[in-house]
């Protein structure tokens, strides 16, 4: 076999060591994926051309070994110790004085600090460079030998880099599950009828448990190392940093977080920045640990029980506690959505004391199958709202009602729409709900709304709030003399004000339709149903299959615009903003009720021939005034054709089909009957 065949294999694996440390450990690759891929898929070709020249490790050998039957146990040669723990600033100067103490000094202890990673322990052998197993921590004497699975984790190197590794390295750290690749898993099991792991930790200890390492490979693991078990041959650095240092230089990835500090405050703000961004860290993180940099003070402080004197843990406010749902409410949002909050007996997690927390929607209740009565789960992480996030295994002891969803606002009465296929229940009052007014009245007055000029947001919530206006009518009741007793509003502002309200009264149809504020009608679709429908009571009539055949408008479309004008508060709203002498683009019809105006509303109408009194298209808008649609061609779904003189193909094809067939006479007749 030609020398050069090695010479290649050997090249490629360096090579790809390089780009995987350049990617895992410094966070930095030099090349694009396809490229290592590229490179990988060379070297596969090579080894199987040659499999006598296959090494253990090869980065193509990660994943080889077959399922196990059980895990063998490893003794850890230097027992795998655990911290103690802190929970408080006070807790954390009392450790601080007791090494002053221990060390008989006053001056400031240098430390470093590191996140407290929520994943499990894991402890790696190298000899002569080569990984030669690895283990869990187990009960910090005993572990279980995980090496197969750990092999398949891309972030832990099978073999050092560098010339000069120490015979024997005994690397410990933490295999954890980054939050991204957690939500993923769990999405993946959801959908496959499969158990979710309850937190990114479980999710790191289950998938590392796992007797078939094909499975632990399939799942997104990481590591960063913290320390080290036994060293022979060589020795490390003299301080805990600069070891972390040389640890990553051998190609072992450590968590870019860690800092060196001197003395308590800076302990103190470390904490501080890394608990406000705990949230946005792509792992989870519980607290973090100090320890003593200088390796001569650890050895001089040495260990009590099961825990270094020399470092602590200073632990964060759990994000997660148990609690019992006492009752479940609805709340109505700024923009309709109707949520079920769980009423719960309050428990303090994530820093505060928390009495309530959302469900989401009811699939999530229904997914989570939680009841009232149930004993359960309570998350509250960072600023987000707290969420009940599931039900205590095994915790109900009696059958417990399933929660139902309310059929109307519990705030203003309206319907609650659930559209198949959303997760999101609404209230449909959008125009009057209580709970949707301010944004209702925000969206009204916007630029590409009714472009009421000089009135703002902040300006809307003091109305509201004042109770001066309940609805986007009652703006055009306000007098100079309300306005003029607002916080910060002089007559010269009240008075601009009002004359902005006057000159937005004669909005475009599209605009009057965007002002209204319907769920999922924008700019766009406003101008489209605008088009369509040419008048106010048009659009307002107009029925689901018409709505449908708009332009960009769905079912889910059709039926909000269908719901919105079904509700009798929002009808009142749209007659009270008439009354107020709003005119659309000239057509200003108040709207008694929600019935059809005329007879012919939400009808299918075809004109063809010469009508005696009036052109087809004076006939159209006077059709298009009650909600008629008004199209081209005769065909099934016609439900009239109106015939004047000379009226030709059209009104044969509509004879064949039976389509009742109307004149000018009729149609009057017809549009006035209500
Ligand atoms: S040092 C002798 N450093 O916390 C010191 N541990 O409660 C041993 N952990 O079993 C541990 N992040 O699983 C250390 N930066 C960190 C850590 C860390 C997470 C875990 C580790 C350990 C447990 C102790």
């Amino acid at each position: 076999m030609p020398a050069s065949i090695e010479k290649q294999i050997e090249k490629l694996r360096e090579q790809l060591r390089y780009h995987s440390y350049k990617y895992y450990v410094l966070d930095d690759p030099d090349i694009p994926d396809a490229e290592y891929d590229r490179l990988y898929n060379q070297l596969v070709a090579l080894e199987e051309a040659h499999p006598e020249l296959i090494t253990a490790d090869s980065p193509t050998q990660r994943i080889g070994s077959k399922p196990l039957t059980a895990f063998e146990q490893i003794q850890h040669e230097i027992p795998m110790l655990s911290l103690d723990n802190v929970f408080s600033e006070d807790e954390l100067q009392a450790f601080y004085h007791r090494l002053q103490e221990r060390l008989n000094s006053h001056d400031e202890i240098e430390f470093t600090a590191e996140p407290k990673l929520d994943g499990l322990a894991i402890s790696l052998r190298y000899e002569k460079g080569l990984l030669v197993y690895a283990a869990t921590r187990g009960d910090g004497f005993t572990g279980e030998n995980v090496t197969q699975n750990v092999r398949t984790m891309h972030s832990v190197p099978l073999r050092l880099l560098g010339e000069n590794p120490p015979a024997v390295l005994e690397v410990r750290g933490e295999v954890f599950m980054p939050k991204a690749g957690f939500e993923k898993h769990n999405k993946q099991a959801r959908e496959n009828g499969e158990k979710e792991f309850a937190n990114p930790r479980n999710a790191a200890a289950g998938s590392l448990r796992q007797l078939d390492p094909a499975i632990t490979a399939s799942r997104p693991l990481s590591f960063y190392c913290y320390g080290l078990g036994i060293v022979e041959g060589r020795a490390l650095a003299k301080t805990h940093y600069q070891i972390l240092q040389q640890l990553k230089d051998f190609g072992l990835p450590v968590c870019d977080e860690i800092k060196v500090l001197s003395g308590i405050n800076a302990c103190l703000s470390y904490y501080e920045n890394l608990l406000n961004r705990r949230d946005a860290l792509s792992y989870d993180i519980d607290g973090i640990v100090y320890k003593v940099n200088a390796i001569e003070l650890q050895e001089r402080l040495g260990f009590v029980s099961r825990a270094p004197r020399w470092a602590i843990a200073h632990k964060f406010p759990a994000q997660e506690e148990i609690s019992r749902i006492l009752e479940v409410d609805f709340q109505v949002g700024r923009t309709g959505a109707v949520t079920p909050v769980a009423r719960l007996e309050p428990v303090f997690v994530g820093g505060v004391t928390v009495s309530n927390a959302t469900l989401h929607n009811m699939d999530e209740i229904r997914r989570k199958d939680i009841r009232v009565g149930d004993q359960v789960i309570v998350r509250r992480a960072g600023d987000v709202i707290p969420e009940v996030v599931r039900v205590v295994p095994g915790s109900r002891k009696q059958q417990l009602p399933e929660i139902q969803m309310l059929t109307h606002c519990p705030v203003c009465k309206s319907l609650i729409e659930q559209l198949e296929g959303e997760a999101v229940a609404r209230c449909t009052g959008g125009l009057y709900c209580r709970a949707q007014r301010a944004e209702a009245i925000k969206h009204f007055a916007s630029r590409k709304a009714m472009d009421i000029d000089g009135l703002g947001d902040k300006l809307v919530e003091q109305l509201v709030e004042q109770k001066l206006i309940n609805t986007a009518a009652d703006l055009y009741q306000l007098t100079a003399d309300t306005l003029a007793s607002l916080e910060r509003m002089g007559n010269k502002s009240a008075a601009n004000l009002l004359a902005a309200l006057e000159k937005s009264k004669h909005p475009s149809l599209s605009r009057f339709i965007y002002a209204l504020g319907i769920r999922e009608v924008g700019e766009s679709t406003a101008l489209n149903l605008a088009n369509e429908f040419k008048t106010f009571p048009a659009v307002q009539h107009a029925t689901f299959d018409q709505l449908i055949e708009v332009e960009d408008i769905g079912p889910v479309v059709a039926q909000h615009i269908v719901n919105f004008f079904q509700q009798r508060h929002n009808l009142e709203v749209i007659n009270q903003l008439f009354a107020a002498g709003i005119e659309v683009q000239g057509v200003s019809q108040a709207i008694s009720d929600n019935q059809p105006a005329s007879e012919l509303s939400g009808k299918t109408v075809v004109i063809t021939g010469t009508l005696p009194s009036m052109s087809r298209d004076e006939a159209k808008d006077k059709l298009l005034a009650v909600g008629a649609k008004v199209t081209g061609s005769v065909s099934a779904k016609t439900d009239y054709v109106l015939a004047g003189d000379k009226a030709g193909l059209k009104l044969t094809k509509a004879e064949k089909l039976g389509v009742q067939i109307i004149d000018e006479d009729t149609m009057l007749s017809m549009l006035s009957n209500k």
